[in-house]
């Protein structure tokens, strides 16, 4: 046991390139979802050790791994009991020093998820909390205030939480808490030192067990200013998001916090990285990536475009400046365990693709799959990754995309999980349908997932998705991701690009230092190729021409 924690502490670098994150391909893994090794359904940091050969084939940088810590799973993970523990159901801190062994044995960094807004409900200072007075120290550390009313019944404003119904939850003695997320998820006082002081323990706990970096769950929601009076929901829906004065969200002294967690980042080396799941303005993610800060921020506004080169190319050009300006790398995201999976979205209808409510909505109300062209889904979103993979900047992919995996809409009500799904009757179709366990091999009872049913039913299609379909032929998705990957490795070169005017309007093409095309046809009729040497298509290519909704890597001489 001992050399394992050994081994992991002294491979914490495995190249001692600090800047090695700027440009990363970095693979999202829901681990609950991604391999079972002891057959009880659900998925286990084990098995990512064991899948770490088949991550090594694919050729991705580092791993980003969502929660993993002791929960009641009230939000997948996202409501923590114990930030400095593994949930049992996942297995032990031994086993996470392992993990963390063998993924820096085989080159890959390993970046967790931190949920600094809220705790769970089970939290020992919640628990403590609830056990103590109104006005102690103990609830300092959340965000209780008063009911209104007598006795306190009523809550003390109108508020809707993120995941719909209340935000404000009483506790039985005239004093209500505020819970941004689920009621489980109560929202920690960002102002309370003892606050600040144990998330400092906490990054320097994992950072000291070899994690290279940490992606930072509602960066944006930390610091609040709370008036009292408390304002209405209204009142807070015509509140100024952009100027960092917003009560609740994206305030400009959350950076304060930001700068004290950089301050123990940069006592590592290489320093520990961090990216910021902030949904904010895009001028305003900079902040959030500067070198003084976080580092990093997600840049969702591919996630929330239309299959359209118009849409892609000012989202690009915006994006990769604002980059620049910042120090940052830019990221490009299509898939995550919040929205519907790329290759479904892009078999919506347009407007659907780039609202992400909008297309769960579509897929609600009508049953789901006739509305959902699937092969020109799959066809789009093959396009769509070999040109984010195309991309100066970071890439990060999500467990099953590479397989082409389409969203399960079709799930029984009685096995959905998602707390969005229950909150919203009817309105809002969850989050469950991409986070169903993905299929390693053709076989029952969960297609290689386990020797157990998973925990989330999975299709019977699912069988042509699996790996061990997909890695017999050339031309699937996994065959062009790993293709990718490798290529674009070798190929990687200056964060810039410039762009190839068109005469087509549904053409995108840019060249990358080092003679590196991409071109990216988004129209249906197919264009005549540009000169150079075809390295990687999304699609079958024709002899000199580049067909519909199809992206291509090119090599010119220089
Ligand atoms: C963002 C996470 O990605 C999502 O899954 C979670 O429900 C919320 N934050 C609340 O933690
Ligand atoms: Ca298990």
């Amino acid at each position: 046991m001992t050399d394992v924690l050994d081994t992991a502490r002294e491979t914490t670098n495995p190249t001692g390139d600090a800047n090695w994150w700027r440009q990363a391909a970095v693979y999202q893994i829901y681990p609950r979802s991604f391999t079972d090794s002891n057959s009880d359904g659900i998925g286990d940091l084990p098995g990512i050790t064991q899948r770490i050969p088949y991550l090594q084939q694919l050729g991705i940088d580092a791993v980003w791994l969502s929660p993993f810590y002791p929960s009641a799973l009230a939000d997948g993970g996202y409501d923590v009991d114990d930030y400095r523990d593994v949930d049992p159901r996942l297995g032990t801190l031994d086993d996470f020093d392992r993990m963390v062994a063998a993924l820096h044995a085989a080159g890959i960094r390993l970046i967790v998820d931190i949920v600094p807004n809220h705790s769970s409900n089970r939290h020992p200072w919640f628990q403590e909390a609830l056990a103590s007075s109104q006005g102690s120290a103990a609830r300092a550390r959340y965000i209780f205030r008063d009911g209104l009313g007598p006795n306190g019944a009523e809550p003390p404003a109108d508020w809707t939480s993120t995941f719909g119904g209340p935000a404000w939850e009483p506790v039985g003695d005239g004093q209500w808490y505020l819970h941004y997320f689920a009621k489980e998820q109560p929202d920690f006082d960002w102002s309370n030192r003892e606050v600040q002081d144990d998330f400092l323990t906490t990054l320097r706990f994992w950072s000291d067990r070899g994690v290279d970096g940490f992606r930072v769950d509602v960066a944006h929601g930390l610091a609040k200013n709370l008036p009292d009076p408390l304002p209405s929901q209204a009142e807070l829906d015509a509140s100024d998001k952009t100027s960092g004065t917003h009560p609740m969200w994206d305030r400009d002294e959350v950076h304060d916090i930001y700068a004290a967690w950089r301050e123990v980042f940069n006592t590592y080396d290489p320093p520990r990285i961090a990216v910021a799941e902030a949904w904010v303005e895009p001028s305003r993610r900079a902040r959030y990536a500067s070198s003084g800060g976080l580092g990093q921020a997600f840049n969702f506004d591919l996630l929330e475009a239309e299959f359209d080169a118009e849409q892609f190319r000012a989202i690009i050009t915006y994006n990769l400046a604002e980059a620049k300006a910042s120090g940052s790398s830019t990221t490009w995201v299509f898939s995550n365990h919040d929205v519907i999976r790329h290759a479904t979205r892009y078999g919506l209808p347009p407007r659907a693709q780039g609202e992400i409510k909008k297309g769960m909505a579509w897929l609600l109300s009508g049953g789901t799959y006739p509305l959902v062209d699937e092969e020109a889904g799959l066809r789009r979103a093959r396009a769509a990754s070999l040109l984010m993979l195309g991309l100066p900047g970071s890439a990060y992919l999500y467990q099953g995309e590479e397989l082409g995996l389409p969203e399960v809409a079709d799930m029984p009500p009685a096995k959905r999980q998602d707390p969005t799904y229950f909150r919203n009757p009817g309105v809002d179709i969850g989050r469950d349908g991409c986070r169903v366990p993905i299929p390693w091999t053709r076989g029952r009872p969960s297609f290689g997932f386990s020797d157990h049913e998973a925990h989330l039913p999975q299709p019977s299609r699912f069988a042509d998705y699996s790996v061990e379909a997909e890695e017999r032929d050339p031309r699937s998705t996994l065959s062009l991701y790993r293709r990718a990957l490798a290529a674009r490795h070798e190929l990687q070169s200056e964060e810039e690009l410039v762009w190839v005017e068109q005469v087509n309007d549904a053409v995108l093409h840019f060249v990358r230092p080092g003679e590196w095309h991409v071109v990216a046809n988004f129209g249906t009729i197919g264009v005549p190729l540009p000169d150079g040497e075809v390295l990687l298509a999304s699609g079958p290519v024709e002899l000199g021409v580049l067909p519909g909704e199809t992206t291509v890597w090119l090599r010119t001489q220089a």
